[in-house]
């Protein structure tokens, strides 16, 4: 294999899905230890060492108190090229979390053992059935009192509608937490907690389950426990099956816990063993394979720079093909423009630094004057192509917004399209009106904070804002559809997007589902690709 495609076979580049509290940063603190990337736990997240303090840019929104920034973090490990993409979640859960998914080739979802499926993980797991990537799973928080382990994957398969195949399957859990047999090798990995220097951490040793010190081991109702388990599974669960893996159709299913670092190193061999190298991506010229064609790359995030003085911005672009080389000319294909990528920097799990090339695979950001849009395409090649759009995801809050002094209209409405542009926040009008009024739609309540401060630094403008009674918007599918002509009910809004798309907020479901029974035909969509 020549050096340049090992380049991108090695690179595995995914998203780790979870509810927050699941233990997502702790997995990944675990897994740059194992990488070498950092030296100490904690230096990822801990109390007095905020885990954004590794650039300059996210000083910045440090400072402010307000976080809006996913990052990626890259290292190797056993020969592989590992890019993680942060998913944001907490408060600062905003639309970027969804499209920073739409660069990963495959999520690793984190389940608390004692809280099963969470709704954040069913929002994230919703955006990655959209393009049917491997979805590998880590039950976590094995040493604390969890789940029925069979009600867990029954909860996995009922809510999301991904079946499981159970890897290793868990001995007890909480303070009689045995360890995990591994269904391939028909071994057990024994745990003990035990404390090093502050930090918790797991005794483990390996043994068959034909051992017979296995009854003294785990206790011989454990065993003949394990036994019955295993019979069931064996019996009951799905086979494992890699294509079904790849579509993800099934998910591999691990249970461990990362605070002891229990499982983790298993789970990270497994996973980058069985997931993919970068995948080839859709464009209107059919799918761009990621190592015979030259440079591409499409844009899913744009990060506004804090800095007053300096309105530029970072564009965030996931490369899909070939290689980047610093100083190359590439053409901005939705801008029909021949272009250098300007500071193109990558994260380097604690550090930003230039970088002077990158694969199929990675994450670069550069220097955006307020040229590049969301799902905007890059490439080298002369047949020009644009990968297939970033999906507009559905906003949960809204309210709508009018600037205190009239005589700042200029700025009000130019500071709401730039913001809108960057994709920080989506704008809605009244159906039958002008601009007098904008509606703002955001994933994320903190995205209010970041819209009204902007407005305020940035554009010297003061809003008013009312929060709406809307969580719920769908965009109408029927083409040419005469929005009058929908039997409304009381509890909703009819909208339109600044691209003029009609569109519908609701209060609550039933809303949506009576509007549905009152008009046949009607056909209504939770993600517009327009
Ligand atoms: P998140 O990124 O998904 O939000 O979760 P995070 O890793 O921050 O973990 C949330 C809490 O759960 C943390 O405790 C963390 O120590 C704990 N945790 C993570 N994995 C495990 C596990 O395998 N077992 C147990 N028992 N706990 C786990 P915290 O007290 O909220 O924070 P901290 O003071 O430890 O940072």
């Amino acid at each position: 294999m020549s050096d340049y495609t090992n380049e991108i076979k090695k690179r595995r580049t995914f998203a780790i899905i979870s509810h927050p509290d699941a233990g997502k940063t702790t997995l990944t603190e675990k897994f740059l230890l194992y990488g070498g990337a950092i030296n100490t736990a904690g230096s990822v997240k801990g109390k007095q060492n905020s885990k954004h303090a590794v650039s300059d840019w996210m000083e910045i929104e440090k400072q402010r108190g307000i976080s809006v920034t996913s990052s990626v973090l890259q290292f190797n490990y056993d020969g592989y090229c590992i890019n993680i993409l942060d998913t944001p979640g907490h408060q600062d859960f905003s639309e970027d979390t969804y499209r920073t998914l739409m660069a990963a080739d495959s999520a690793v979802m984190v389940i608390d053992a004692s809280k099963g499926v969470e709704a954040q993980t069913k929002k994230l797991f919703k955006v990655c059935l959209l393009r049917d990537i491997p979805i590998f799973t880590f039950i976590n928080k094995m040493d604390r009192e969890a789940n029925d382990p069979f009600d867990l994957l029954d909860e996995i398969e009922t809510e999301l509608g991904i079946k499981t195949c159970p890897v290793n399957w868990p001995i007890g859990s909480g303070k009689e937490f045995k360890g995990v047999y591994d269904r391939n090798t028909k071994n057990i990995t024994t745990f003990k907690a035990v404390s090093t220097g502050g930090q918790k951490e797991a005794q483990t040793t390996e043994i068959s389950i034909n051992d017979p010190t296995i009854d003294m081991i785990i206790g011989p109702d454990y065993h003949r426990n394990l036994h019955d388990e295993i019979e069931l599974l064996d019996g009951a669960s799905d086979p494992f099956d890699m294509e079904a893996v790849s579509h993800g159709k099934l998910s591999p299913v691990f249970f461990g816990s990362a605070l002891t670092n229990f499982g983790v190193e298993n789970f990270l061999k497994h996973f980058l063993d069985m997931t993919t190298s970068p995948l080839p991506r859709k464009s209107n010229i059919g799918e761009i394979d990621p190592i015979k064609e030259d440079f591409s790359a499409f844009v899913f995030k744009i990060q506004a720079n804090m800095n007053k003085a300096h309105r530029d911005r970072i564009a965030f672009m996931r490369i899909c093909s070939g290689k980047f080389e610093a100083g190359m000319e590439v053409i901005h294909v939705q801008g029909n423009k021949k272009m250098k990528l300007l500071q193109p920097q990558q994260l380097m799990a604690q550090e930003r630094k230039i970088v002077e090339e990158a694969y199929a695979g990675d994450i670069i950001g550069v220097f955006d004057p307020g040229i590049f849009s969301i799902g905007d395409t890059l490439c080298t090649s002369n047949q020009k192509f644009e990968f297939e759009g970033i999906p507009t995801f559905a906003p949960e809050h809204f309210a709508r917004i009018r600037q205190v002094d009239t005589m700042k209209r200029k700025q009000f409405t130019k500071g709401v399209l730039q913001i809108a542009q960057e994709g920080a926040i989506q704008i809605f009008q009244e159906f039958n009106t002008g601009m007098e009024e904008i509606i703002v739609g955001v994933v994320g309540v903190l995205q209010f904070d970041v819209l009204k401060f902007r407005l305020e630094s940035e554009y010297g403008v003061e809003i008013r804002m009312e929060s709406l009674p809307f969580e719920h918007i769908r965009w109408i599918m029927n083409k040419g559809l005469d929005l009058n002509s929908i039997k409304g009910i009381t509890d909703m809004k009819k909208v339109k997007d600044m691209k003029g798309n009609p569109l519908l907020l609701f209060a609550n479901p039933w809303s949506i589902r009576t509007l549905l029974e009152r008009n046949e035909g009607l056909e209504l969509a939770e993600f517009s690709r327009d």
